[in-house]
C-alpha cells in the first residue's frame, strides 16, 4: 500500500465552507470505485493536518498514470502528493514524512475562462457541478471508456450552461434544455462569441426549429474542435441546445443518446428572497417559481417538475449510463426524489458516499444529490 495526501482547492473551502472536507472524502470515495487499475483503501480515507494544513490523505495500492488521470479531475484536488518513506505514526502515517508531488494530467481540453466567463444571478457554482458530473461519470458504466470514445452529457435544465461548458472541457458532446428563452438565448450568444475569441475552427447556429410549418422551439447547434487537425479529420465535439419544456427532450434527443444526465432541478426558492454567499446559487434566481420567461411563471414545484420529466429523462439514457440531480431538501425530501428515480426505472445509489453529500448553500437552501443509474440491458 501506497500512501497519498491531496491538498483541497482554497475556493473549495470558501464554496462549502465547513462541508469542504467530507464533501472531498465523499467525492473521493466514488471515484475510487471507477480507477482502472488501483484500488483505495475506503477506511483509509482521512482529513489529516499535515504541518499545521488539512489534506486529505488516503492509502492505495500503487496508483496507475490512469488511475491518476482520474483521479486528477476531482472537484477538489489542489495538488496530490505521494508518501516517499515508509508508514510513520500520527497525521495518517505521514507525519514528518517528505511528500513527493505527483504530477497531474487532468481531462481539461480548454482555457478554464470557459467556465467562468459568464456571470449571472442563479448560476450553479462550478466546482460542485464539476463535482456532480464526476460522480455520475464515476457511478455509470462509461468511467473506463473516457480514453476510448467521446461521452455525452445531457443537462436537461441547463440554464446558462454550467453543466455543458464542464462537459465541453473534458471533451464530451454537450446535449441541453431549458424552458427559459433569454437563458437559451444568452448561452448561445456566449458560445458562439467563445467559439471565434479562442478561434476555434467550428460550425455554430441557433435558429428555430419548425414542423408542420410552425415554430416548435428554437435551438442552438454547434461543431468544435480544440485543435485545427481534429476538425479537419471530423474529429469534433458537438453542442445541442433546445429552448423548450423538459418533458419535451424526447422530441429532440434520440433514445439512449445521452451516457450521462447531469441537472441542478429548481430550488423553488422565490426572486430575491436568498442571498448570495459566494456559495453556490447566486440572488435573484428562483429556479422553479420566478417568472424569467417573458412573465410567464414556472409552474411546477421541483418535485412535480421531476416527476414529470424523469421518464423522459430515463429514455434519453443509455443503457448503464447514470443520472445525477441536484435539488434543495427543503422543498423536496430525499426519499421523494429517490422514488420518482425509481418510478422512472432508474437505480438510486444510496449507500455509503452517496449519502455524504447533502450540504448547506444558504439560509433558503440545503443541496443534496442523488445519482441513479440506467440498468445495462
Ligand atoms: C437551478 S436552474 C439550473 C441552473 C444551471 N445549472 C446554470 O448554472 O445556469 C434550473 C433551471 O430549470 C429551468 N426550468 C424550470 N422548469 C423547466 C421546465 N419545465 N423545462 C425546462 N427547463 C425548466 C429554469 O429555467 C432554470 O434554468
Amino acid at each position: 500500500m501506497n500512501r497519498y495526501a491531496f491538498l483541497i482547492l482554497p475556493s473549495h473551502n470558501r464554496v462549502y465552507a465547513d462541508a469542504a472536507p467530507t464533501l472531498a472524502r465523499a467525492e473521493l470515495a466514488v471515484l475510487s470505485a471507477a480507477l482502472p487499475d488501483g484500488r483505495i483503501e475506503a477506511e483509509s480515507v482521512a482529513e489529516t493536518a499535515i504541518g499545521g494544513v488539512p489534506y486529505v490523505t488516503f492509502a492505495a495500492s500503487e496508483l496507475s498514470q490512469r488511475d491518476v488521470g482520474l483521479l486528477a479531475n476531482l472537484s477538489s484536488l489542489y495538488a496530490l502528493f505521494e508518501a516517499a518513506g515508509p508508514a510513520g505514526a500520527g497525521a495518517g502515517g505521514l507525519a514528518g514524512e517528505l511528500l513527493r508531488p505527483v504530477p497531474l494530467r487532468r481531462l481539461d481540453r480548454f482555457d478554464d475562462d470557459l467556465l467562468t466567463i459568464l456571470k449571472y444571478p442563479g448560476k450553479t457554482n462550478e466546482q460542485f457541478t464539476k463535482l456532480l458530473l464526476n460522480v455520475t461519470l464515476a457511478s455509470s458504466a462509461f468511467a473506463r471508456e473516457l480514453e476510448t470514445r467521446r461521452l455525452s452529457v445531457l443537462d436537461p435544465l441547463c440554464g446558462r450552461g454550467t453543466t455543458l461548458n464542464q462537459a465541453v472541457m473534458y471533451g464530451f458532446d454537450a446535449l441541453g434544455a431549458d424552458i427559459d428563452a433569454r437563458d437559451v438565448e444568452a448561452y448561445a450568444v456566449f458560445v458562439q462569441r467563445w467559439l471565434k475569441d479562442k478561434r476555434l475552427k467550428h460550425q455554430a447556429d441557433f435558429s428555430p426549429v419548425r414542423r408542420d410549418r410552425k415554430v416548435v422551439a428554437r435551438r442552438l447547434t454547434a461543431e468544435f474542435a480544440a485543435t485545427k487537425d481534429e476538425y479537419k479529420a471530423g474529429d469534433v465535439q458537438r453542442l445541442e441546445v433546445v429552448e423548450a419544456d423538459t418533458t419535451r427532450v424526447g422530441e429532440f434527443f434520440r433514445p439512449a443518446s445521452a451516457d450521462l444526465v447531469v441537472t441542478d432541478l429548481p430550488y423553488g426558492v422565490q426572486h430575491g428572497s436568498h442571498a448570495s454567499h459566494g456559495t453556490g446559487h447566486s440572488p435573484g434566481r428562483a429556479g422553479g417559481e420566478r417568472s424569467r420567461d417573458g412573465g410567464r411563471t414556472l409552474a411546477r414545484s421541483p418535485l412535480e417538475l421531476l416527476r414529470a420529466a424523469a421518464p423522459a429523462w430515463a429514455r434519453a439514457l443509455r443503457p448503464g449510463g447514470a443520472a445525477g440531480i441536484a435539488w434543495n431538501t427543503r422543498v423536496a425530501r430525499r426519499e421523494d426524489a429517490a422514488e420518482v428515480l425509481a418510478a422512472a426505472g432508474l437505480v438510486v445509489l444510496d449507500d455509503g458516499p452517496y449519502r455524504a453529500f447533502r450540504h448547506r448553500v444558504d439560509q433558503a437552501i440545503t443541496r443534496d444529490i442523488l445519482i441513479a443509474r440506467k440498468p445495462a440491458s
